[in-house]
C-alpha cells in the first residue's frame, strides 16, 4: 500500500492554516502538500502550489506531480461574504468542489475530505437538538452550495465508490487564525478587541444562540472522521458534531470573569438575519456512535484558552497578520 499523500486546497484560510499544521505532524512534512488561491504566509512550512480550484487541469497536474492520495478540500466563500456575490459563490463552491471530485475519480484517490456547515439548515429545520436527517432549507447561497456538495458526496460514494467525508462544523473559533468572512466570525473577534482592552461592537444580537466550536476540537473531529475504518462510516453526507453552543450576550459575560472591564454593544446586521436561520443546537449521535466523536472544549475552558493564547501573542508583539502564524 502506498503512504498517504495529503494535498490541502485552501490551505491560508482559518481552518487551512491549523489543520495544515497538525497533518504535518501526523503524517509528515513532505507528505503534506498545501495549496491556495493566495500567496502563503512567510512561516509556512513544506510545498505550497498556488492554485485556483477553478482550474481543473492545474489540480489534475498537482494531483500527479505529488502522487496525491487524499484531499482536504476547504476552499470556499462563507456565509456572510457569499451574500454579497452569490454566484461568484455558486461558482467556487460548487464548481471547486465538481473539479476536486472528478479528479480524485479519475485518479483513483484513497479518500476526500468537503467540510459541510450549519448553515445546511433554515425554514422548518427544528431548532434545538437538531437531527441528523431533517429538513434542510439553506437560505443563502453558502448554505445551499453545502447541501448540494452533502449530496453530490454521498453520490460520488454510491456511483463510483470514491470514499468522500463530511462534518456540518459549527461556527468554529480559533486564536491562531482569522476567520474568512462568515456570520459566526463575532465569536472570534471579540477576544481580538477584549484583549487589547477595547469593547467590542457586536454585528448580532444578544440573544441569538448558535452552534460553536473550538478549533482544537474541530481539527481532531475532522482528522477522527478521516482515520476511521470504513465499515464505521454509515454515510457520506455531513455528520452533524456538536461542542458548544452560546449566545454573544453569554460569550461576553463568560470573557468579563477574565477581562471585567470588558464591554459589548450591538448593533446588528445582514448577518442577523443568516444567524437566524440557522440552529441552536444539534444532535450528533451519528458522529458519537460511528465513530467516537467526543468534544473535549466547553464554553468557559475555550474562553479561557482563548484568552491566555491571545495575551500570549499580543505580548510577543506580533500583527494580526502575524498572529496566523503562532500555532
Ligand atoms: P476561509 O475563508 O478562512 O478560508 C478559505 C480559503 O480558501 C482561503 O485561504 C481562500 O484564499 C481560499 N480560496 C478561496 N477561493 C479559492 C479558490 N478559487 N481557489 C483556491 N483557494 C481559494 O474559510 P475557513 O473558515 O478556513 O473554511 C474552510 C472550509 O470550512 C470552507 O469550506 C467552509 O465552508 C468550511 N466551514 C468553516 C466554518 C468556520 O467557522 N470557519 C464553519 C463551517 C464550515
Ligand atoms: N462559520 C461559518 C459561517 O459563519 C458557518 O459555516 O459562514
Amino acid at each position: 500500500m502506498s503512504a498517504d499523500k495529503i494535498l490541502v486546497i485552501g490551505s491560508e484560510g482559518q481552518i487551512g492554516t491549523v489543520l495544515s499544521h497538525a497533518l504535518r505532524d501526523t503524517y509528515g512534512i513532505a507528505n503534506v502538500i498545501t495549496s491556495d488561491i493566495n500567496q502563503p504566509r512567510k512561516s509556512v512550512i513544506g510545498h505550497f502550489e498556488k492554485l485556483n480550484i477553478l482550474d481543473g487541469e492545474r489540480l489534475l497536474a498537482i494531483v500527479r506531480k505529488h502522487k496525491i492520495t487524499q484531499i482536504y478540500h476547504l476552499a470556499a466563500l462563507l456565509s456572510a461574504k457569499g451574500e454579497q456575490n452569490p454566484r461568484q459563490t455558486w461558482d467556487v463552491n460548487m464548481n471547486g468542489l465538481f473539479n476536486v471530485l472528478e479528479v480524485a475519480r479519475q485518479e483513483n484517490l484513497d479518500k476526500i475530505y468537503f467540510p459541510s456547515s450549519i448553515a445546511v439548515f433554515g425554514g422548518q429545520t427544528p431548532k434545538k437538538a437538531t437531527p441528523q436527517f431533517t429538513v434542510l432549507q439553506p437560505e443563502t447561497m453558502y448554505g445551499i452550495t453545502k447541501e448540494v456538495g452533502e449530496h453530490l458526496a454521498q453520490y460520488y460514494f454510491k456511483k463510483f465508490n470514491l470514499d468522500v467525508r463530511s462534518l456540518r462544523y459549527p461556527g468554529l473559533i480559533s486564536y491562531q487564525s482569522l476567520p474568512g468572512g462568515g456570520t459566526t466570525d463575532y465569536a472570534v473577534d471579540i477576544f481580538h478587541k477584549a484583549v487589547k482592552g477595547e469593547s467590542y461592537e457586536c454585528f448580532l444580537e444578544p440573544d441569538t444562540y448558535l452552534p460553536m466550536m473550538y478549533m482544537p476540537d474541530a481539527i481532531r473531529a475532522t482528522i477522527e472522521l478521516m482515520n476511521a475504518p470504513l465499515d464505521k462510516i454509515s454515510m457520506h453526507y455531513g455528520y452533524n458534531v456538536r461542542a458548544m453552543s452560546f449566545s454573544a450576550e453569554e460569550l461576553a459575560a463568560e470573557i468579563t470573569k477574565h477581562i471585567p472591564k470588558f464591554e459589548i454593544t450591538y448593533k446588528p446586521d445582514f448577518r442577523q438575519k443568516i444567524a437566524e436561520s440557522w440552529v441552536e443546537n444539534m444532535d450528533d449521535t451519528y458522529a458519537r456512535n460511528d465513530w467516537g466523536w467526543q468534544e473535549e472544549y466547553d464554553l468557559p475552558a475555550m474562553v479561557e484558552d482563548m484568552i491566555v493564547n491571545l495575551k500570549r501573542i499580543n505580548k510577543q508583539g506580533s500583527s494580526e497578520y502575524d498572529e496566523k502564524m503562532f500555532l
